[in-house]
């Protein structure tokens, strides 16, 4: 890897929501490698961990616990983010859930609310607050999370599927508002990683890891870094044409 890449964060800061686990820990840690001060938030406090880690490879982090549905909860996190490091410059929307499969007419209206608020409502709400304060320092990059399931359908996951197809939507809207201004905005679309969320479902059903390796035309499922490599790269110079996009990061899923 280039020097210029190894640093391309330096005196820059990044908040990075669902950072205590999977794809966001990656994520966090990967802006920290490359000279990044990190905000990780999330609702489970093990987003200490994710900081400790970064700390004893010598960088700079601060957990924030918020829960991303609440409006609230989000405004301070961002405030919190700016009293500790001065400014904010990428932001990571990731945070998700998983719930079980059901399909339309047996889905829990609660289950529907939840995946709604925590992972439509949630990625408003924290770029409602995020903007504002890239403006005032100047720009900034921000990334959704959105999913394969936000570009095809899902049998069992309506909740999942609808936010992340209304991800979209939100970005593409977004980044048509805030781009002119130096705000970017777009989204990725992750195949599986071998997550939690992910590994939870292996072990109630062993079968499906052959499975999903057999779904994804690479082969096998992805690292959580080869995820949030991308993101990264999306936040950087690296991508500053790049704005409105859904870019797809799953070893051919989709493209069968
Ligand atoms: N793992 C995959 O295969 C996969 C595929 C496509 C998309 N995604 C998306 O990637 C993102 C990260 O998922 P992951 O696989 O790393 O899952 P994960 O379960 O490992 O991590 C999700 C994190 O989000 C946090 N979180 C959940 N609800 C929250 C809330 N209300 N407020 C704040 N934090 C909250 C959790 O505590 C957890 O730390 C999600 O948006 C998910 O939908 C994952």
């Amino acid at each position: 890897m280039s020097a210029a890449v190894t640093h391309e964060f330096e005196g820059r800061v990044a908040l990075v929501t669902g950072a205590a686990s999977g794809i966001g820990a990656a994520a966090a840690r990967l802006f920290s490698e490359r000279g990044a001060r990190v905000a990780v938030v999330d609702v489970d406090s093990n987003g200490e961990r994710t900081v400790d880690v970064i700390r004893s490879a010598g960088g700079e982090a601060t957990f924030i616990r918020a829960d991303v549905s609440d409006d609230g909860a989000v405004e301070r996190a961002v405030a919190k983010t700016l009293e500790a490091f001065g400014r904010l410059d990428c932001a990571f929307n990731n945070a998700g859930i998983s719930g079980p499969p059901n399909p339309i007419v047996d889905l829990p209206l609660e289950q529907w609310h939840r995946g709604i608020d925590v992972m439509l409502t949630g990625v408003f709400l924290c770029m409602r607050h995020e903007i504002p304060r890239m403006l005032e320092g100047g720009g900034g990059s921000i990334v959704n999370c959105a999913s394969g399931a936000g570009l095809i359908g899902f049998p069992g996951q309506a909740a999942y599927v609808a936010s992340k197809h209304g991800v979209l939507g939100l970005t593409k809207t977004a980044a048509m508002e805030y781009g002119k201004q130096g705000v970017l905005i777009n989204a990725i679309c992750p195949g599986t990683a071998r997550t939690a969320m992910v590994e939870n479902v292996i072990e109630q059903t062993p079968e499906l890891e052959e499975e999903l390796r057999r779904l994804h035309p690479i082969g096998r499922i992805a690292e959580p870094s080869e995820i949030a490599e991308a993101a990264l790269w999306l936040c950087s110079g690296r991508a500053s044409f790049v704005m409105g996009s859904a870019l797809v990061v799953d070893g051919g899923y989709v493209a069968q």
